[in-house]
């Protein structure tokens, strides 16, 4: 539940909420609790997940402050849709989404791995990403971004590119750190030439960033 407290608060108020993959639906019922939105969808593309938040959410949905919908992302959501919320899922699956779809007018994404992938994709299309954050969790970090349709982004550096715009004092930091200790600990292992030379490359990278070498 602390990652689900700490993702919440970046959602903005807006008029309409969808939680695309909501599996629980936790994060809508945030919105709708606080009076964060005016109305809220709930969509998973697997019935089962969709079920959950339904349960959690009967009292909505039968007000009807709140639609369920099952579908592939953002299939039969529709684009006038205030804010969207894609979190949980790998960032090759939410690049998927847009793709296949469209980007939201407003949007916070939460990809749990090739975060990557995900600003290469919203950069390339014109998309703003505003914030483009971390938090600590449970000992794990997760990366935020934060943006809408259209309005061009500051510029991103390789190093940006990577590992974000969060606290290099805070967050960030602490995950560089992690990071580093992670790769040091596998160049312990019996690696091959090649693995190894790119382990060391990728700790020089996160060294030089840390340093303020690269910026
Ligand atoms: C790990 S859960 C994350 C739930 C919640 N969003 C969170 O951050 O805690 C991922 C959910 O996304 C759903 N999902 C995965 N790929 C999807 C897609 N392409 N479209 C819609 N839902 C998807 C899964 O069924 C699952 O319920």
């Amino acid at each position: 539940m602390d990652r689900i407290k700490k993702l919440c608060a970046y959602l903005p108020r807006c008029t309409t909420f969808a939680d695309v993959g909501c599996d629980h639906g936790y994060c809508a019922q945030y919105m709708l609790k606080n009076n964060l939105c005016g109305e809220a969808v709930i969509s998973d593309i697997s019935a089962k997940s969709l079920s959950k938040a339904e349960a959690l959410l009967k009292e909505y949905i039968s007000s009807g402050k709140c639609t369920p919908v099952c579908c592939f992302g953002l299939e039969k959501i529709d684009p006038s849709i205030n804010l969207v919320l894609i979190a949980g899922m790998g960032g090759e699956e939410i690049v998927s989404i847009l793709k296949s779809a469209y980007i939201p007018q407003n949007f916070v994404l939460q990809p749990m791995r090739n975060v990557r992938a995900v600003r290469e994709y919203l950069l390339d299309a014109g998309a703003q990403i505003y914030c483009d954050d971390l938090f600590e969790s449970g000992g794990k970090y997760y990366f935020v971004l934060c943006g809408r349709r259209s309005g061009g982004s500051r510029e991103y550096t390789p190093a940006r590119l990577e590992f974000g715009f969060g606290d290099l004092s805070g967050a960030l930091g602490g995950y560089l750190n992690a990071e580093l200790a992670k790769k040091r600990e596998y160049l312990t292992r019996n690696l091959a030439p090649k693995t190894r030379a790119e382990i060391n490359k990728s700790i020089k990278f996160i060294e030089e960033f840390l340093h303020g070498e690269i910026v």
